[in-house]
């Protein structure tokens, strides 16, 4: 078990990547991810932004992934015993020891430790309250010690360096995202591209703006006079559908004001590269 996971994974990244720099990772030895955050059950690339169901389950049971990893904790027992049942992996994020404990107790064959620093969405799901939030340095090595599972470190880390760094902490894996963001086989949008390649990615903060779900991205003008956790936001996932008009009209202006401008607080590790190219750089930290 513990091997197959071993080494630099391309962390799942809604709205922003396909299949190409999935297979772009693979190519380089690197474990690529596709995320189904954002697909329907029946006609992929809809976004729908379902919870994990059994039409999902039937979607994923013709090709069997030998590994799934969910965010929000695990889907409910019967549909969790049926992925289980292909021999497949089932990986998902914490990020507090506690949320750990819980994914160990409750089947989860490996935890991604996901630090404050990770751009997107934090996984999140046994407290609301940003403050529990813990950096990777810091989570990576109380999971360790806190559960018999594979840890995988996410959170921070764009260089070699950075994985040597968790594997030294206790990881077996790292889980790199915002790195990837500007890799030719990344789909991420000219606005975000632009945010990227600009000061902004001095300033990351945690929001709730843009989905009424909690995630790090770069401060624009809707982060600026609404504040990163305003009350107005509808509840998850429905501020996405609420921003959409006024984000598309931003957007064919050519303005990332009203955009989710995803990234972590190591944002200064994006490359335009391909991404087997950063991958084998990774993974020189694996040695
Ligand atoms: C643009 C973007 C989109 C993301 N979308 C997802 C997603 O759909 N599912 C998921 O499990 N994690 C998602 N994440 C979080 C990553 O899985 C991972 O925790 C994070 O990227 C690691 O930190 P880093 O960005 O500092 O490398 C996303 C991250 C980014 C930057």
């Amino acid at each position: 078990m513990m091997e197959k996971i071993e080494g630099i994974i391309q962390a799942p990244m809604a709205g922003v990547q396909d299949g190409e720099l999935a297979v772009a990772v693979a190519s380089a030895g690197g474990l690529g991810s596709l995320p189904c955050g954002m697909f329907s059950a029946d006609i992929p690339q809809k976004p729908s932004r379902q919870p994990f169901s059994h039409a999902m389950g039937d979607a994923l049971e013709s090709f069997k992934p030998r590994i799934v990893s969910f965010h929000y904790g695990l889907p409910e027992k019967n549909l969790l015993d049926r992925v289980k049942s292909w021999g497949t992996i089932v990986l998902s994020t914490a990020t507090t020891v506690a949320e750990a404990e819980w994914l160990e107790a409750h089947g989860a064959d490996g935890i991604i430790a996901q630090g404050v620093e990770a751009g997107g969405h934090r996984g999140m799901f046994l407290s609301k309250d940003v403050t529990t939030q813990v950096g990777t340095m810091a989570l990576i090595p109380q999971i360790v010690k806190a559960t018999q599972l594979p840890v995988i470190a996410a959170g921070g880390i764009a260089d070699a360096s950075g994985v040597r760094a968790v594997l030294e902490l206790g990881a077996v894996a790292a889980q790199v995202g915002t790195a990837y963001l500007l890799c030719h086989e990344a789909k991420t949008r000219s606005v975000h591209c632009q945010a990227l390649k600009s000061d902004m990615i001095r300033h990351t903060v945690l929001t709730t703006l843009f989905s009424g779900g909690e995630a790090r991205g770069m401060v624009n003008r809707l982060i600026r006079e609404l504040g990163p956790m305003a009350d107005v936001a509808p509840p998850y996932p429905l501020a996405s559908a609420a921003l959409a008009p006024i984000r598309a009209a931003a957007e064919a202006q050519g303005s990332g004001d009203f955009s989710p401008l995803w990234a972590g607080q190591n944002a200064r590790g994006c490359k335009e590269i391909s991404a087997a190219e950063l991958t084998r750089e990774l993974a020189l930290g694996l040695t």
